[in-house]
């Protein structure tokens, strides 16, 4: 594979993506999943980590070996805002410092540490900063979708059994939309969007690339993609006559094999009840990757909601090209423009890197900016 197509898939901490990668805030885990006075271990960015909540209910993120004798950290006791070690007891506080070795009357002159980054839970997720120096103010794109008085925010983590980049690659493929959501089960998704091929166009933001898909003039469908893993896109609510929901989704590299995928969805405030239903409903917590052998070896289409079925066609194409996708057999088209215009990006950003060099300031997107419904589906309404 061309050494520069090899590098969009590689994202342990010494390769050029890892590095770009970390030095953005990460959603790291879902908050409901880590309960007070407990710890869990998680890898995300090809590092083995323990995430854990202190009684108080603050979220800490530290690395996931003791550096006495190397057993995970995340079978030991949190305690204040510490985590102890089960093996011998030796404590660690919130950024990995080791405050404490019982059997070891005098501190050290050098203190022992393991990994420790800066947290901060944001909508129902942990974010993390998990690169070099001082962590940067957290900041966000598209707050106004998740922070607007009354909106109710329902919040979903799951993990894909394939790399992140292939994920990317699909957000930026408008033309994908036509034939991969109406595969297996029509949902009013493509009833309302899919009508034909799209004419493509993209420019890049001060936060990312918006993307027009243009398949008549009352249906152009917006999507406002932000720099390096988060896309905004608009879904149907449930049923017709219901505002489309806003969905912003992160595709976190759990290693090169697998991708976290964490995704907030924004319903209108007065969808109160649809909210509820979605986030009490039985597939709530379904995720497409435990099908994997019915959807793309047994060819079966799984019966879940409208909302589950969007996730279902677009892991039956990404992860239909494998765990890692082999792009030295790929012939681009032009409809491919999305995707040669993401990569450039990204090459172009670890390049940078590569020499040294400033990477692009990318700004959060503070305007108010509504993504377009399609007319067809508001007429339909
Ligand atoms: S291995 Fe953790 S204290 Fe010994
Ligand atoms: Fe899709």
């Amino acid at each position: 594979m061309n050494d520069n197509l090899t590098l969009l898939h590689q994202t342990g901490p010494e390769t050029l993506m890892g590095r770009l990668l970390r030095s953005f805030w990460q959603p790291v885990a879902t908050s409901t999943s880590i309960a007070k006075g407990k710890a869990r271990g998680i890898r995300i960015l090809s590092e083995d980590l323990t995430i854990y909540r202190s009684e108080n209910g603050t979220a800490h993120l530290v690395g996931g070996r003791c550096a006495h004798r190397g057993t995970v950290m995340h079978t030991g006791w949190v305690q204040g805002e510490d985590l102890r070690c089960m093996y011998h007891g030796w404590r660690y506080d919130s950024t990995g410092l080791c405050v404490e070795i019982p059997a070891e009357k005098q501190a050290r002159e050098r203190p022992l540490r393991i990994a420790g980054y800066p947290v901060h839970e944001y909508c129902g997720l942990v974010f993390a900063w998990m690169g070099e120096g001082n962590a940067p103010e957290f900041r966000l794109p598209r707050k106004h979708m998740l922070e607007e008085p009354g909106r109710h925010i329902v919040t979903i983590g799951q993990e894909w059994d394939c790399n992140w980049f292939q994920q990317i690659e699909n957000s930026l493929d408008a033309v994908h939309v036509s034939f991969v959501h109406t595969w297996g089960k029509s949902t009013r998704f493509d009833q309302g969007i899919t009508t034909s091929v799209p004419t493509l166009s993209y420019e890049e933001t001060e936060s990312g690339v918006r993307q027009y898909a243009t398949r008549s003039k009352d249906n152009v469908r917006v999507s406002d993609w932000t720099f390096p893993n988060n896309n905004h896109v608009l879904i149907p609510g449930p049923q017709k006559g219901d505002p489309w929901s806003d969905i912003t989704i992160w595709r976190v590299p759990v290693d090169d094999h697998r991708t976290m995928r964490f995704a907030l969805s924004s319903f209108h405030a007065s969808m109160g009840e649809e909210a509820r239903k979605f986030r009490e409903g039985a597939d709530f917590d379904y995720n497409p990757a435990d099908d994997h052998e019915l959807i793309l070896n047994r060819h079966q289409v799984p019966d879940v909601s409208d909302a589950q079925m969007i996730a279902v066609q677009d892991y039956a194409a990404v992860r239909g090209q494998g765990t890692i996708a082999d792009r030295a057999i790929e012939n681009l088209s032009i409809s491919d423009a999305g995707i040669l215009f993401v990569r450039k990006i990204f090459q172009r950003e670890m390049e940078a890197i590569r020499l040294g060099q400033p990477t692009k300031a990318w700004a959060p997107l503070e305007e108010k900016y509504e993504l377009p419904v399609p007319a067809a589906e508001k007429s339909a309404a």
